[in-house]
């Protein structure tokens, strides 16, 4: 395994004033795969190219193994980059292109270069293309040329922004398994940034979730899945509902929360990220598609919310339904239950919704500005 770990402590970058990112402590195993995630302009990049070493952090260090680089030239870093563009020298050959970075790094005297570079392009099922240029290939063989560029000095880390952005659904999702099983080969450590949840959670260890420079949560898929730490992050990894309530007792151990003047909630407090709250308080209940039974109207359950059911999408073994609430403004309910007798419902028709209070999330809600 060539794969090594990546430390980042106290990295931050800004420019004049705008903090790009904020700092940022971070420990990923030897061989380790981490997604970063997050909208456009939360940080990736400027992130990534920190490491790759072609911008300065601000502040903090960068260590790969027991190495301190963080005042390293990049190309002695031995850091694999592909960039957002897969960025190939447009003038020279797929040979030439994936044999640069050994010229860079003076390797390809002593050892010839010729050997690796076919061992690169073999990696990713490019042999035989050595003499094309770049305006000769696909989008996605060209990418391939780009993860070969990356890989072929055998660098311990690996990284990797959108690397997949420019490709249609079909040629992404095969290249996904195809950079996966490059990296579980080789054992190289890979981080890897990418807009698409999806595509983070199919191929990633641990997710690292980014929003306005800072680092949100890092975690398993799972475990972000289940116990987001905010409602971006909630709202980030998966579908979620966001509902609006107020504390009407705690206990210490229980919080009871009223939702549309109607449902009083039970929720164990235990479940949440160090968030404090005060009876009165307003807060963001936030619920999972799956985590909300639904059933015909009964005008008897007062325990229950509820709406108009507005659409069914049905999705194989389960059927995803939207709800329009009650009294309550704001973007419909998203339920998804199991498809088949138990949901006779129709478009139209009036519904209960019971939530499990014990899946159910609370945030604080942002302080109000003062006027
Ligand atoms: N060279 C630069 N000068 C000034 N601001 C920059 C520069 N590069 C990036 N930024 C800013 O830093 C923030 C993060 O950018 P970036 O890392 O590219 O985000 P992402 O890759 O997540 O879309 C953005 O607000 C961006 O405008
Ligand atoms: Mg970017």
């Amino acid at each position: 395994m060539i794969g090594q770990t990546l430390k980042l402590r106290g990295i931050e970058k800004r420019y004049g004033n705008v903090r790009a990112v904020e700092p940022i402590d971070l420990d990923i195993e030897a061989g380790e795969f981490v997604s970063i995630v997050g909208p456009s302009g939360s940080g990736k990049t400027t992130l990534l190219t920190m490491i790759a070493g072609f911008e300065a952090p601000t502040a903090g260090t960068i260590l790969v193994g027991e190495r301190d680089l963080t005042m390293v030239a990049p190309n002695h870093r031995d850091i694999g980059m592909v960039f957002q563009k897969y960025a190939l020298f447009p003038h020279m050959t797929v040979h030439k292109n994936v044999g640069f970075p050994l010229k860079m790094r003076g390797r390809s005297r002593g050892c010839a270069p010729g050997p690796r570079v076919d061992a690169a392009l073999q990696l990713v099922q490019l042999s035989g293309f050595e003499h094309r240029y770049p305006h000769q290939l696909s989008g996605g063989q060209q990418q391939r040329v780009a993860v070969a560029r990356a890989l072929v000095f055998d660098p311990p880390v690996l990284l990797m922004d959108e690397p997949l952005g420019a490709l249609d659904k079909k040629l992404r999702e095969a290249m996904q398994f195809e950079i996966k099983s490059i990296q579980e080969r080789l054992g190289v450590t890979v981080v890897y940034v990418t807009h698409d949840q999806e595509e983070a959670l199919t191929m990633s260890d641990r997710v690292a979730v980014m929003n306005k420079g800072r680092l949100e949560q890092i975690g398993r898929p799972d475990e972000l899945y289940a116990n987001p730490c905010s409602p971006f992050v909630a709202d980030f990894v998966g579908t979620i509902n966001f509902l609006q309530g107020r504390i009407a007792a705690w206990n210490g151990a229980i919080l009871a929360i009223r939702i549309a003047d109607r449902l009083t909630l039970e929720v164990p407090f235990e479940h949440h990220h160090g968030a404090s709250f005060a009876c009165g308080d307003t807060v963001t209940v936030a619920i999972r598609p799956e985590h909300i039974a639904i059933g015909p109207e009964d005008p008897t359950d007062n325990q229950s919310l509820g709406g108009v059911l507005t659409n069914l999408v049905f999705a194989g073994a389960s059927t995803m339904a939207r709800i329009a609430l009650d009294g309550l403004a704001g973007p419909e309910l998203r339920v998804v239950a199991p498809s088949g007798p138990t949901l006779p419902l129709e478009r139209g028709n009036r519904v209960r919704l019971t939530i499990s209070p014990d899946k159910v999330k609370i945030f604080n809600n942002p302080e109000a500005p003062k006027s």
